[in-house]
């Protein structure tokens, strides 16, 4: 197609249009930008990429413990936000063998954690596009900026992968942010004799030549820092609620003793769970359950909540009910932590409540008066806005976000608030929202009550409320 000569000599057009007809000079070649290096993220500016969504991950790996050599192949499916000429994923460490997309071999070079890959031809704006990434290596553990540590954890006889916040990165390459969630299949091939327990459901398991390949199917749309693996020596345990929900638990022969009482009031908790939060969101649930000092930490992981030993039930509670706040709705940046940690935190007080224990207006008050002898942070900032990403897991996140849902139950009174429970994360099913939809939501549901004093006191005011 030929460009129509121009009717005005250039002379007499003015400089704007002259750079107008410039631009439009590119038409039909070559079109695209490259997608952005990073989604700008408040605390992780570089976490997930610009100019595409994922849909899909399908990751076919292989791990040998003896050499902590992971292998494989990674094959997004997208869909381009943009025209793109090229795009970034998110990888660190490992070593890259091959890129395509669309089959076709890509250019990739990698800074850091960013790894971009030029395809062969530009991606049209709302294409859906295949990308696969052949790697291997041993992936690295991650140390947090709060110290703690994640991505790939060597055990003693297998390993584990952990995500939260960015550890995902460390074992595949993705679109590694909480606002691009996607469904997931995923293969493990590992010695004979270990177990690969991953999230969602086990559709296959295979042995010959000494290797067991499993395989691992999540429909519902997951955060990537939700994706886990453990690779290891584990009892399994197969079975389903009395509602008929899958059960899957995988327990280290060394935690099976202390986890036996508490694993079994996983259909108790799940029931209740359901009644207080509604439906639950998954087609599966669980536990992985390693030994003490793999990881420092309990993790959401979806379906299968993952705990270093055997846990205690306030924290079976608060991790199951992170299936509801966290998973199902996911936090669209890492600023709105609080919404899945004051949630499952509340879900703590609440099962305190409706079983013998103490209420969550008791809980609220002895934090309020002496919650820093407890905390001692307690009132270094507000869950709206925490200081930084060395604090997203303190105290102001979890004990003070629950705080915030107790000044809103107060605020709604019970029924509302029960209601509340259920409909906030069903408005938001397998999504993502921020703290914003949520403020908005609450003043909604009850349009003649001011909500404003709570948020700018007990959401985003610094220092200690002056009243309860
Ligand atoms: N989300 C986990 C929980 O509450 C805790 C956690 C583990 C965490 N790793 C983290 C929180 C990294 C923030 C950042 O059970
Ligand atoms: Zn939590």
């Amino acid at each position: 197609m030929s460009r129509s000569a121009p009717l005005v000599p250039a002379a007499l057009l003015p400089a704007a249009l002259l750079l107008a007809s410039a631009l439009t000079a590119c038409d039909g070649g070559v079109h695209g930008t490259p997608g952005g290096s990073g989604l700008r993220d408040p605390y992780f500016p570089k976490a997930g990429n610009g100019g595409y969504d994922v849909t899909h991950y399908a990751l076919a790996l292989a791990y040998d413990p003896d050499t902590e050599r992971l292998s494989g192949t990674a094959t997004l499916t997208a869909r381009a936000t943009q025209d793109l000429s090229a795009f970034n994923l998110d990888l660190d460490g490992l070593d890259i063998e091959k890129v395509t997309v669309g089959g076709d071999r890509a250019r990739w070079n990698r800074t850091g954690q960013e790894l971009t890959v030029r395809p062969h031809e530009d991606l049209d704006e709302g294409s859906a596009f295949r990308v696969t990434v052949a790697y291997s290596g041993t992936p690295k553990t991650i140390t947090d900026p709060d110290g703690s540590e994640e991505g790939w954890l060597p055990t003693e006889n297998g390993a584990l992968a952990l995500g939260e916040p960015t550890g995902s990165m460390a074992w595949f390459p993705g679109n590694h942010h909480p606002s691009d969630k996607a469904s997931y299949d995923l293969t493990i091939t590992v010695p004979e004799g270990l177990q690969a327990v991953s999230n969602g459901d086990l559709t296959a398991s295979r042995t010959s030549g000494g290797r067991t390949t499993t395989t691992w199917h999540t429909a519902e749309p997951m955060a990537s820092y939700l994706a886990t693996l453990a690779i290891g020596d584990y009892d399994i345990h197969r079975t389903t609620t009395p509602d008929g929900l899958p059960v899957h638990t995988a327990v280290d022969p060394a935690q099976a003793e202390a986890s036996r009482k508490v694993l079994a009031q996983i259909p108790a908790v799940m029931a209740w769970s359901e009644d207080t939060f509604g439906p639950y969101p998954f087609s599966s649930t669980g536990a992985i359950v390693d030994r003490e000092g793999d990881a420092g930490y309990a993790l959401e992981t979806q379906n299968r909540p993952f705990f270093p030993g055997a846990p205690d039930t306030e924290t079976l509670v608060h991790e199951l009910a992170h299936q509801w706040y966290g998973d199902s709705v996911t936090p669209k940046t890492w600023r709105d932590m609080w919404l899945n940690e004051g949630f499952a935190t509340y879900a703590e007080w609440l099962w305190a409540e409706d079983h013998g224990g103490d209420s969550a207006q008791k809980t609220f008050d002895d934090l309020y008066t002496h919650g820093e002898d407890v905390y001692d942070d307690l009132w270094d900032f507000p869950p709206g806005k925490p200081s930084s990403a060395a604090h997203l897991s303190d105290s102001p996140v979890y004990q003070r976000g629950a705080m915030v849902l107790h000044k809103v139950r107060q605020r709604l009174g019970d029924t509302a608030f029960r209601a509340l429970l259920r409909h906030w994360h069903t408005t938001h099913r397998h999504g993502t929202a921020d703290t914003d939809d949520f403020t908005t939501y609450v003043e909604r549901l009850a349009p003649d009550k001011d909500f404003g004093p709570i948020w700018e006191e007990w959401l985003y005011g610094d220092g200690k409320p002056e009243r309860a």
